[in-house]
């Protein structure tokens, strides 16, 4: 894939998905433009695509559509990663949660009409099944969230295809599962992931919301990165795509994977009561991106996890011994 030449605009650029995003397109050429109003982004997250010449950061919210028309000016392509996007805050705060992921969104589809972008590639979430309970989860399932976060992924999704058929601006969704990998942050609010790996780090016993059989299709971030770029290449507007490795693995078998990887097998499973919103189990039926966009999953979820460990070793000299 080439992006020389090509303007791209990328939402949320300083936070995980978006700073890789940023990374992997600057890689292939592309001139990006990055914006972020920073309240969950970190400028640090967007340190080498500074020095990049063909990169610049715009600090403004997706909630100021005269902010993104004059920046939308002259764009190929906008990939929107921007969002409010932890679950059990959207529980607390559901309105702020729908004035981002909801307003903003439509200020970003309305910007990309009015200033003819070629295409919107937007980061849907595996919230939008909610806890239906036929697994593997496949595009045409009933959804049905139970968060208000998974309410506003399933309504952009629509806007999405709306765009398209109503103005024609070719739109496509991804439907991320469960993402994990380097920059994610470790907060009570970030995937389950970068909190155990800042537990084992500290040599700290791991907590498990629930029993532990809850499961996830955890998705390595260089695989998602592969995703964005694919359905660039491809045309399929219109279309909503799960993105995920299609392959799931329940938390407590998570932890003890963790604790192997990283020779901690001495810390500790404690188990707590279930979160509000928790969704119990989720796995990705990744056939329709297969055929749409030839996605292929390049991490399982050992590989990923040991890619992951090594990245944060080298990055904060941490004492990790990986195997
Ligand atoms: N991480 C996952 O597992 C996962 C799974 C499914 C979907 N997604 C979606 O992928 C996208 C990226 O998620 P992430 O994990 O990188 O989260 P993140 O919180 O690290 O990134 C989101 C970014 O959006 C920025 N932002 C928030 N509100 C904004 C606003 N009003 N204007 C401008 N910028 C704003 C934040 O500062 C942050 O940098 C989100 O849309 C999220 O819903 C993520």
């Amino acid at each position: 894939m080439d992006f020389k030449g090509k303007r791209v605009l990328i939402t949320g650029a300083a936070g995980f998905i978006g700073s890789n995003l940023t990374d992997a397109l600057l890689e292939k050429g592309a001139e990006v433009i990055g914006i972020d109003n920073l309240f969950n982004g970190r400028v640090e997250n967007l340190e080498e695509a500074m020095q990049n010449k063909n990169f610049q950061f715009h600090k403004g919210d997706i909630r100021d559509l005269n902010f993104l028309l004059d920046l939308f000016k002259d764009i190929d392509i906008v990939y929107h990663q921007a969002a409010f996007t932890s679950v059990p805050q959207s529980v607390k705060m559901p309105e702020n949660c729908n004035n981002v992921n909801v307003n903003g969104v439509l200020n970003v589809l309305n910007a990309a009409r009015r200033m003819n972008v070629d295409k919107v590639v937007y980061a849907s979430s595996s919230s939008v099944y909610g806890d239906t309970p036929t697994l593997p989860k496949r595009e045409d399932m009933p959804r049905i969230p139970i968060s208000p976060y998974g309410v506003a992924k399933l309504a952009c999704e629509a806007y999405m295809q709306v765009y398209y058929q109503v103005y024609g601006l070719k739109t496509i969704s991804l439907r991320y599962f469960n993402v994990f990998g380097p920059r994610q942050r470790d907060s009570p609010y970030s995937g389950v992931i970068a909190i155990w790996l800042g537990n084992i780090i500290r040599n700290e016993d791991l907590v498990i919301f629930g029993d532990g059989t809850n499961s996830r299709d955890f998705t390595y971030i260089k695989d998602v990165i592969l995703a964005n770029l694919l359905a660039t290449e491809h045309d399929a507007p219109g279309e909503i795509l799960n993105i995920g490795a299609g392959s799931p693995i329940n938390l407590t078998d998570l932890a003890k994977l963790m604790l192997k990887i990283t020779k901690k097998e001495t810390l500790g499973l404690i188990y707590s009561d279930p979160r509000p919103g928790d969704i119990i189990h989720s796995y990705a039926d990744i056939t329709k991106a297969k055929q749409l966009i030839k996605f292929e999953p390049q991490f399982n979820q050992e590989a990923g996890l040991k890619d992951y460990f090594k990245w944060y070793k080298n990055k904060y000299n941490v004492d990790l011994d990986i195997v």
